[in-house]
């Protein structure tokens, strides 16, 4: 099931999900005493890219955009949201003010190293395993990608985040590669490494055409067993996810872990994702819809090639300066450069 454990309360980001609305004729989502939407798990069999294309919503029910679920829904608490609200999102970002006063002195100094530990869990059949040099291709697009490796021309920026292997952990077990969603606090407490700096990666079957997700920095000190990324184990450079396996699932689940939001949060309501350079957008892309501009009111047209959007893995090219100053911050605040307890 997609739906979050309320344990530990984190606003987690799960990714791909498919959310359906109930077809309910002539009921008013707003007037109705019922909440009108609910999550709906997608069947197994479903692809990734039929997922994220156009989500696969059983019978009697239709796809709802994060746009219209936030109007339908902008209550939705940390235990059942798959997208972070806008009262989350304003939240976190009072947590990163609070913590910069801080550490206003004694900020982390550039480049950024991060340690990585890669946790490969497995099935007895095979699935999921992953060979060392698929994981190193992984740490080397994450290198590539926030250098500004994969930018065109003078959009994107080399964000000073370098990425080092630190260790690889191997675990067959099937119970955790089919259903990390169940076992993932489990999985995490016995598996993680390092402190707040160090970015633990799991890779296993997320089922139902789930992509990856992340805690944010500001989960840590609460729960810091939990801390890290999850990404689905065939989204690695190589892996057979159609359209996702250039190693940008990664790519995008890291920003989350540095403090990053999607850029389409918010929609075109300020403050958006809190970066003053990427522009406003109504709602995810998929595909690569170069051009849209789904927020015409705002300037410039949307941030499709942005790491932080849904695009394909092609389609994506950078991350702006301004989220890789506010990915900084988060590290001198939450990581790296935070206090010592
Ligand atoms: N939908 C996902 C998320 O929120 C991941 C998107 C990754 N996109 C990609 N092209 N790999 O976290
Ligand atoms: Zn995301
Ligand atoms: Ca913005």
């Amino acid at each position: 099931m997609i739906r979050r454990s309320s344990r530990g309360g984190t606003a987690a980001l799960w990714s791909g999900l498919s959310l359906c609305a109930v077809t309910l004729t002539g009921l008013v989502a707003s007037t109705s005493p019922e909440p009108a939407t609910q999550e709906v798990a997608a069947p197994e069999n479903v692809s990734a890219a039929t997922m994220t294309n156009e989500p696969y919503c059983p019978p009697g029910t239709e796809p709802v955009s994060e746009a219209e679920r936030r109007v339908a829904d902008p209550d939705a608490g940390p235990s059942d949201s798959a997208e972070v609200t806008p009262e989350q999102a304003a939240e976190y970002q009072d947590r990163l003010r609070r913590a910069m006063d801080r550490v206003r002195d004694h900020e982390a100094a550039a480049p950024y190293t991060v340690p990585v530990v890669m946790h490969v869990i497995s099935a007895s059949d095979g699935s999921g395993e992953i060979s060392d040099a698929r994981i190193d291709d992984q740490v080397d697009v994450l290198n590539r990608a926030y250098r500004g490796e994969y930018a065109q021309g003078s959009e994107g920026t080399d964000t000073e985040f370098r990425f080092e292997l630190a260790d690889v952990t191997r675990t067959e077990n099937d119970t955790w590669f089919r259903d990390f969603g169940e076992q993932r606090d489990e999985i995490r407490a016995e598996l993680r490494q390092g402190g707040p700096e160090t970015l633990n990666i799991y890779t296993a079957d997320l089922g139902s055409g789930l992509l990856g997700f992340s805690t944010f920095p500001q989960d840590y000190a609460d729960d810091p067993d939990q801390d890290g990324v999850a990404i689905a184990h065939d989204t690695l450079p190589g892996g057979d996810r159609e359209k996702f396996n250039e190693g940008h699932t990664g790519t995008h689940e890291v920003g989350h872990w540095l403090g990053l939001f999607h850029t389409f949060q918010n929609g075109c309501e300020s403050p958006g994702d809190y970066v003053d350079d990427t522009p406003y957008e109504r709602e995810a892309a998929s595909g690569c819809p170069e051009g849209r501009d789904t927020c015409p009111e705002r300037e410039g047209e949307d941030p499709v090639t942005n790491f932080m959007n849904y695009s394909d893995d092609a389609c994506m090219t950078h991350f702006t300066k301004g989220q890789a100053d506010r990915m900084a911050e988060h590290w001198a605040a939450f990581r790296e450069g935070a206090p010592q307890a």
